[in-house]
């Protein structure tokens, strides 16, 4: 196969960064280092990931009637991402996210806005999209009935269908039992087993545990890749590499194993740039670096 096409039905904010020396206590104020604005959203940055890599990719999502949302489009357009699943809502603000860097780390809070209406019958307006392609991704910033929709779809159609359960939320054993494949994080898989009995699914589940690598079961037996060992300037957006990259190469029908190691070098280049998206490899550079790396 030479370009898979991949669906992201998912959102698309802009990132408001502060770095600093260290996160607020409650009721404390302190000064930042620097601030920046930059494209993100976790389903525009699996989308540019993707897309990096080499794959036809095409959005579902809303921006708002603002500047944010016509910045949003034109980042997006740059990176070749098709944008007919992807129209204005009027009155409404795009989604934004606060993010502190500190502490070698992000902490983040979405104000989800526009993503708000990709609603499931706005998602059913694009059914011939997902219909069409081979992986369909989505997260957890746009209501949870559009994600289940979205699985429903992608059942209907055979399409493959990845979850990346982020951020953290109530997800039925209905949902997880229609994905091909489960994305977590540590926190994520936590908040994740509380609702859903993991043990059923363990071969749909990939978690990504940072500088402890990722995890992935074959015959209920669990596999850990470590993690590269680069000097990280922003983890911001290296799960969406991650998530990117792993739908990639599930769509040039990779195996599990190879996926990971594949989505996780993607991920440790990513996180070598500041800014969720600035970093994203191509594919060309991710061979380099396994090559390099091993
Ligand atoms: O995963 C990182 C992303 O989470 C950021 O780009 C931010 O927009 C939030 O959605």
């Amino acid at each position: 196969m030479e370009k898979p096409i991949i669906t992201v039905v998912g959102s698309i904010n802009m990132d408001l960064v502060v770095t600093a020396m260290k996160r607020p206590e409650a009721g404390e104020t302190i000064l930042g280092n620097d601030f920046y604005t930059s494209p993100g959203g976790k389903g525009a940055n699996q989308a540019v990931a993707a897309s990096r890599l080499g794959a036809e990719v095409h959005m579902i999502g809303r921006v708002g009637d603002d500047e944010f949302g016509s910045d949003l489009i034109n980042f997006l357009e740059r990176e070749n991402i098709f944008l007919s699943g992807v129209e204005p809502v009027t009155h409404k603000a795009s989604g934004v996210a606060m993010i502190t860097l500190a502490d070698g780390d992000n902490s983040i809070i979405v104000y989800q806005g526009a993503n708000l209406d990709t609603t499931p019958e706005y998602i059913r307006k694009y059914e011939s999209l997902i219909a069409k392609s081979d992986v369909v991704v989505t997260q957890l910033e746009i209501p949870i009935e559009s994600v289940e929709e979205t699985a429903r779809l992608c059942q209907k159609h055979n399409t493959h269908f990845i979850l990346n359960p982020a951020p953290a939320a109530d997800v039925s054993t209905d949902l997880i039992a229609k994905t091909s494949f489960v994305t977590p994080n540590q926190l994520e898989r936590t908040a994740l087993s509380e609702k859903v009995d993991m043990n059923q699914f363990l071969e749909k589940l990939i978690v990504t545990e940072g500088k402890d690598g990722v995890v992935y079961y074959e015959q209920q037996k669990q596999h850990r890749i470590p993690s590269y060992s680069v000097s990280a300037v922003d983890t911001t957006g290296a799960g969406d590499t991650f998530n990117g990259a792993f739908a990639y190469a599930i769509g040039m029908k990779e195996d599990v194993k190879t996926a990971c190691h594949f989505a996780n070098a993607a991920a440790a280049l990513s996180v070598q740039k500041i800014g969720a998206q600035a970093g994203m490899p191509t594919k060309e550079e991710v061979y380099e670096f396994i090559r390099n790396n091993g």
